[in-house]
């Protein structure tokens, strides 16, 4: 048995050590080989962009952040874009990937990747390729799944940038606006923003009133605060308003989320007089060493996606549903977002202690 194995999307803390357990799991316990294939589909448009992971070349990446294989979030290989005579085409590129897959010797696939990579892995899998589904993501937003590796890691660094924010924040009497990642879903903001003791957290999930955000603002003021910390999900948007788009590629489709923390930042300090400061954390959320949850959840994912294929059970996605590592059909996990639930438990219970959501 040969194992092909890529990350695809965005990158996640955690990846190498997906990347590790199938390698190491695939060879102590069965035998196996491991190829891994280099910068997510990209690597199959080619048959020499690939790497035989081994015991030996997997040691010590357990804790390293980013990817050994590399990733990339742009591209699709049943809609690859190329430039033909200054003219943008998009051709289907799959039968040129099934080629490869077999040239390669690859007996099955396992796609280590968010909605958008499974969603390939999935079309891949309609046609015939084994393929197994690991969810990555630090969005945290696919739904067949408890949670995604590489979240919790961005929610701690997301934390620890919030208690740096207070003390300064707190030294100058000035409002701080974090824009965090998490593109629709609001919840690294809400996590972060609940364990960072925000006093306003503003997610998709929850369109918000720009009067409620400055009036929460004034408030805490009037009752002798010196500081104030607003979390912004680069996805939130006022009521009737837009989120704020940075990038969308020709079809409409919103490659890049930003800028609504800077908003935000200057509606506040219009409507409330404060010395306001915005930082966008950005990045520094994917990168860096996967904290020990995540590095045992990946461990625990890349593991079962070995068992999964040992069972032959492709075209399955792995799946935390605590305490247990289970599986889910990957078409399950793909085009349905895990959104914040706007009543759920955890909106609630911030609400009680005093968190705005501008609503
Ligand atoms: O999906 C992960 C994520 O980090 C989102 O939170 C963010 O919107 C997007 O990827 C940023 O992507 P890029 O790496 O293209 O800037």
């Amino acid at each position: 048995m040969r194992i092909g194995v890529l990350s695809g999307g965005g990158d996640a803390p955690g990846l190498n050590a997906v990347i590790r357990a199938v390698t190491k799991t695939a060879i102590f316990k069965y035998g196996w080989e491991v190829t891994g294939v280099l910068d997510g589909f990209e690597g199959l448009l080619s048959p020499t962009k690939t790497r035989q992971l081994t015991s030996w070349n997997t040691r010590g990446i357990l804790f390293v952040g980013g990817t050994i294989l590399g990733t990339t979030n742009r591209g699709n290989p049943f809609a690859q874009k190329t430039v033909v005579n200054g003219r943008e085409i998009t051709e289907d590129m799959s039968p040129l990937v099934l080629n490869n897959i077999q040239e390669l010797g690859l007996d099955c696939l396992v796609v280590i990747g968010g909605d958008g990579s499974l969603k390939i892995g999935h079309g891949l899998y309609k046609l015939g390729v084994p393929v197994i589904g690991v969810p990555k993501t630090i969005d945290n937003d696919l739904s067949a799944t408890h949670v995604t590796f590489g979240f919790q890691t961005a929610v701690d660094t997301a934390t620890e940038a919030l208690d740096k924010l207070h003390t300064t924040a707190e030294s100058h009497q000035r409002v701080i606006v974090l824009e965090l990642m998490g593109r629709y879903a609001g919840w690294i903001a809400l996590e972060a923003g609940i364990a960072g003791s925000a006093d306003v957290i503003l997610i998709p999930e929850i369109p918000f009133k720009w009067e409620k955000v400055a009036e929460k603002l004034l408030e805490r003021k009037k009752a002798g605060s010196k500081s104030s910390i607003v979390v912004v999900a680069e996805g939130a948007k006022p009521v009737g308003g837009e989120m704020a788009v940075r990038e969308k590629a020709a079809d409409g489709y919103v490659l890049r989320l930003g800028g609504m923390g800077e908003r935000v930042g200057s509606e506040i300090g219009k409507r409330t007089g404060f010395d306001v400061r915005v930082t966008v954390l950005g990045h520094l959320q994917r990168g860096g060493s996967p904290d020990p949850f995540d590095r045992l959840l990946a461990s625990r994912y890349g593991a079962a996606a070995v068992e999964l294929i040992a069972k032959k059970r492709f075209g399955e996605m792995v799946s935390y549903q605590p305490p247990d590592i289970t599986s889910v059909p990957i078409e399950q996990a793909i085009d349905k977002l895990r959104l914040v639930d706007p009543d759920g438990d955890l909106v609630k219970m911030a609400e009680g202690i005093g968190v705005s959501f501008g609503r």
